[in-house]
């Protein structure tokens, strides 16, 4: 990093190489992909998860200088004001905050075999994490990021929100995980409108079925059920989408500086789950 790069008030990222990014969920699947993909394009990249997984160390020994691992769990607010506190004194600057971080779980309304309703507590976890943990990351740093000067254009950094094809249309038993989802559907246009008078882009990538380890959870049987009924579902290609496809997204939204307030699918178009 330059010294121009390191002063706060540096103008918005023109290339990779300036830009200071924070990936939520970067220890695994969309997220590291994400972190990867922007650190081989020369980006710092500061990893935000609750656990060490092999993957985060792999990520971390393949990109030595550029990505970096902070444990903090996104529903912590003290635990997510320490990260971008680290930020700003390391790097004094943030430009990209991408938000992977996400909890999945299958669970029927009510189970009508064996008289059971829903675990409440099942459904106040997926709608923290995913919902309330996105909200809690974005509201954090966008003062960090409101900190950069405006270039041109008037922009000073952007935000990319990790949603899905569930938000917009999921199959049964996926009640908690689709409103966790649809709910940050509904914030991109808002915080895209809010943020505008600061020169922040807001824009949600919604991957439909990705072969990450949030997917490979499932038993063997289901996964293959899964994929078979995916590829009957999607136009082409037919098979599940791969992190590194949803990463090209993501970069390509970091680097469209016309695409705002968005929320863009990538699912081969497969409808109908
Ligand atoms: N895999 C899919 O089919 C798919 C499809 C559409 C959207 N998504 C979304 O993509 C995102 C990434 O999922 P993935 O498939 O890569 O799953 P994954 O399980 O591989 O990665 C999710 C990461 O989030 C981290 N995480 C979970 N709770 C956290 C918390 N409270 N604080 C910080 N980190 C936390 C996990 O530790 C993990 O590293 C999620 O938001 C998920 O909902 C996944």
């Amino acid at each position: 990093m330059t010294d121009e790069a390191a002063k706060p008030g540096h103008k918005m990222f023109t290339s990779m190489q300036d830009a200071i990014a924070l990936v939520t969920g970067g220890a695994s699947g969309i997220g590291q992909a994400c972190a990867a993909r922007l650190a081989d394009q020369g980006a710092r990249v500061v990893i935000v998860d609750v656990h060490s997984s092999p993957g985060h160390s792999s990520i971390a020994t393949k990109h030595k200088n550029h990505v970096e691992f902070v444990v903090a769990d996104v529903t912590n607010e003290s635990q997510m004001l320490s990260v971008v506190e680290y930020i700003r004194g390391k790097y004094r600057r943030l430009d990209i905050v991408i938000t992977s971080a996400g909890i999945c779980e299958f669970q029927p309304t009510f189970n009508f075999d064996n008289n059971e309703p829903h675990k409440l507590d099942t459904f106040q976890k997926i709608l923290t994490v995913n919902t309330l943990g996105t909200f809690n990351t974005i509201r954090l740093t966008a003062g960090l990021i409101g900190l950069n000067a405006p270039d041109a254009d008037g922009l000073r950094g952007v935000i990319v929100i990790i949603g899905s094809t569930t938000g917009i249309e999921a199959e049964m038993g996926l009640v908690a995980y689709s409103a966790s989802k649809a709910a940050i559907h509904s914030m991109t246009l808002p915080l895209a409108r809010e943020f505008a008078s600061v020169g922040i882009r807001v824009v949600t990538v919604a991957p439909g079925l990705t072969d990450t380890p949030m997917f490979r959870v499932n038993p063997a049987a289901a996964q293959e059920g899964a994929k078979k009924k995916w590829a009957s579902l999607a136009a082409v290609p037919k098979r599940l989408v791969t992190a590194e496809e949803v990463a090209h997204m993501v970069t390509a939204v970091i680097e469209n500086r016309a695409v705002n307030g968005e929320i863009i699918r990538v699912d081969g178009a497969a409808r109908n789950f």
